[in-house]
């Protein structure tokens, strides 16, 4: 039987607590062997739910842990880079949250750091991992809706997030975007060129921390293939998650995904509940999927499903969204690359 793998997480708060219940209840080849968080009412808490032994009472002393062999960083964006680069200095290897950072120097030092340590690192895209956008992509791969002309991602948050969150989350593009900037990029390859129209239509204090909340961004693809990313912090139906990729022998589509497949009809309508609320309950799956991949990985030592580099490009997307809608104007990506 291979070995455990012994783990260390950073940041309680909702996505560490996903990531804690996959390894905790569904993963037997790994071990949580330590978490913390600044917060350490939120460490205690999450450590009492989920049966974890020790509390660390920083990242440095998780790190300082011999027992663990990789950790999971799950804390505040702005964390990120700063935690990547010290994992890889004490040798662990790594599972880091999106975004790796919203500025492409922070980044570019973060994974010259996993070079230099020689340790493996994974960006968490979980979208990557969802049956439905796993199906649409098989469906480009083999063929069976002929060359895509067409993407079309409508991905929309049930509510914005608290402002404190906004504040440190890089902004729409850097936050939220980013896993639909991602997902077009596994679906149809690299992009070239973005326009990004957006604005404040939900709330002003949104504006006020300098963010938008509604946003279409039209991709260029290299392959000549065209597509849309439809964002809103706010759908009152619940959260809105469609893709559909359009090509020359067809079209593949996935729709939201519901607690029940029942509609109701009486002699006004036909009706059916709202789709899954959140992240949580929508892609739990995924996320399950993704941390599997993950121990698999270091496990075997196969190479990671979603690399440094994947955790970058989408940032540059992001970049070049703000750039296009700060300047009302359409921004190639590699206008950013000769930038420096
Ligand atoms: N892949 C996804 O779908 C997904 C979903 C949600 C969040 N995220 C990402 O995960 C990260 C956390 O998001 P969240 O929604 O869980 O936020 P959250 O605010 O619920 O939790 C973040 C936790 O990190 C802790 N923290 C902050 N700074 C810290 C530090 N210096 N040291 C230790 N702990 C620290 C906070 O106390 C908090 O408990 C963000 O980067 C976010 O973009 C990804």
């Amino acid at each position: 039987m291979a070995p455990q793998i012994q783990l260390g997480l950073v940041g309680t708060g909702r996505i560490g607590r996903v990531h804690l219940q996959t390894i905790t209840q569904r993963l037997p080849q790994a071990r949580l062997a330590a978490v913390t968080d600044v917060n350490q009412q939120a460490a205690a808490a999450a450590a009492e739910a989920f049966g974890i032994a020790h509390i660390a009472p920083d990242y440095d002393a998780l790190l300082a842990d011999d027992r663990i062999d990789a950790v999971l960083i799950c804390s505040a964006t702005d964390t990120h880079a700063d935690f990547i680069i010290k994992a890889a200095r004490a040798g662990k290897h790594i599972f880091c949250e999106k975004p790796i950072a919203a500025d492409l120097a922070q980044i570019d030092a973060a994974l010259q750091a996993v070079e230099a340590a020689g340790v493996q690192l994974m960006i968490g895209f979980n979208r990557r991992f969802d049956a439905n956008h796993q199906r649409i992509r098989a469906a480009v791969d083999s063929g069976e809706i002929g060359t895509p002309h067409l993407l079309h991602i409508i991905s929309r948050d049930p509510s914005p997030p608290p402002l404190d969150y906004l504040r440190v989350s890089g902004g729409m593009f850097f936050d939220m975007t980013i896993h639909d900037f991602d997902m077009a990029r596994f679906l149809l390859g690299e992009v070239t060129e973005l326009y990004a129209a957006a604005g404040v239509l939900i709330d002003p204090a949104i504006g006020e921390a300098g963010d938008v909340d509604t946003a279409v961004i039209t991709l260029k693809f290299a392959s000549g293939a065209v597509g849309t990313i439809d964002n809103s912090r706010q759908a009152v139906y619940g959260y809105d998650q469609r893709v559909e990729v359009f090509g020359s022998a067809g079209v593949a589509r996935s729709d939201n995904l519901f607690a029940d497949a029942v509609t109701l009809s009486n002699r006004i309508s036909v009706y059916r509940g709202l789709p899954l609320n959140f992240f949580m309950e929508r892609y739990i799956s995924s996320y399950q999927a993704e941390i599997a991949a993950f121990v698999a990985c270091l496990v075997t030592g196969q190479p990671m499903p979603v690399t440094g580099i994947d955790g970058r490009i989408p940032v540059l997307m992001a970049t070049a969204a703000r750039r296009s809608y700060q300047e009302n104007r359409p921004v190639r990506l590699d206008e950013l690359l000769t930038d420096g």
